[in-house]
């Protein structure tokens, strides 16, 4: 089937309750692990590309994989550029086929999210194309902030309200305690799922994002060190807070950091292990397996979008 919007996933999601998983890809086995594991648990998927990935990658190469995906798998399957920095880049990407886009203004003030925003969504929807906005500011922990600060950074659900009447945005990404990368909390993980509720109750029709949500898988985090890697104190969220927020109104959950770990730790451990290997295939395959592996799992035991094609 041809690449869909989130449109019909998300208002799928919103009615029987499961999440669907926006995967972070950047060159052909990470797109094969992925919508290989889709495919083999029936599930929608969304691939998404970041502007690093599309200027790592480029978009023809881009383009042409995940035609490829699509002749070989019957599931359906939206691209995204995720966190689009600017009008300019959502522009090429609706303009080279992309069905759906995030513009990230969340480092603007409100009013400037808002017109930015807006200006995407005039854009994207003249095209067919949905939009994706954000609301409030993903905070990692190496961010020396106080308790005031820290809430001043989530997500303000009055707020969420008016930016969405007044920007037409599709799906809102929300800040409630998750941030990117593999060192999200110091102490135990913690989300505000009484943000979240509030939001819902606000604006119960709009599809919820979390960004910032890999589990930084503790197997993957040791198989690296094990190896020779340098990950010490890496900590995500736990895979029943996003069981949870995958019942509670959350439609779209972004995964990059436990791809990269998973990918890593199979590389390193090929290597540690055998020295005398140069074949690119021989890590790469290990590799492309650990991703299928991690997204199944995901799809299967925390999202609940197993059997949702
Ligand atoms: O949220 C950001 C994603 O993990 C993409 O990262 O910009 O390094 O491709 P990137
Ligand atoms: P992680 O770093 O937690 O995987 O988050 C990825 C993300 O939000 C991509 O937009
Ligand atoms: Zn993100």
């Amino acid at each position: 089937m041809p690449l869909v919007t989130t449109k019909e996933m998300f208002e799928k999601s919103m009615k029987e309750h499961f999440a669907i998983g926006a995967f972070n890809v950047n060159n052909m086995e990470i797109i094969q692990g992925i919508v290989d594991a889709a495919a083999k648990e029936n599930s929608p998927v969304i691939l998404q590309a970041s502007a690093g990935a599309i200027k790592y990658a480029r978009v023809p190469y881009l383009k042409a994989m995940i035609e490829a995906a699509l002749e070989e798998h019957d599931v359906p399957i939206a691209l995204h550029l995720d966190h689009g920095p600017d009008f300019e880049t959502c522009k090429m990407c609706i303009d080279n086929g992309f069905t759906s886009v995030m513009i990230d203004g969340s480092k603007y003030d409100f009013e400037e999210n808002v017109a930015l925003t807006k200006k995407v969504v005039d854009y994207a929807h003249a095209h067919g194309v949905v939009v994706e906005a954000e609301l409030g500011k993903l905070a990692g922990i190496e961010d020396d902030v106080n308790v005031a600060e820290a809430d001043a950074m989530y997500t303000d659900p009055d707020q969420a309200k008016e930016f969405v009447e007044r920007t037409g945005c599709d799906s809102l990404a929300i800040a409630i305690g998750t941030s990117h990368g593999a060192y999200k909390f110091k102490g135990e993980a913690k989300l505000r799922f009484d943000i979240l509720a509030k939001v819902k109750e606000l604006i119960p029709n709009t599809p919820i994002v979390l960004h910032g949500a890999s589990t930084v898988i503790p197997e993957y985090v040791d198989m690296c060190n094990s190896y020779g890697g340098n990950i010490p104190g890496a900590k995500g969220v736990p895979d029943e807070m996003l069981h949870e927020a995958s019942l509670s109104g959350v439609s779209k959950i972004n995964v990059d950091t436990d791809l990269r770990l998973a990918m890593t730790g199979a590389i390193r451990k090929v290597f540690s292990e055998d020295p005398s290997v140069f074949d690119p295939r021989k890590y790469l395959t290990p590799a492309r397996e650990e991703i299928e592996k991690t997204v199944a799992h995901k799809i299967r035991d925390v999202f609940g979008s197993s059997n949702k094609a």
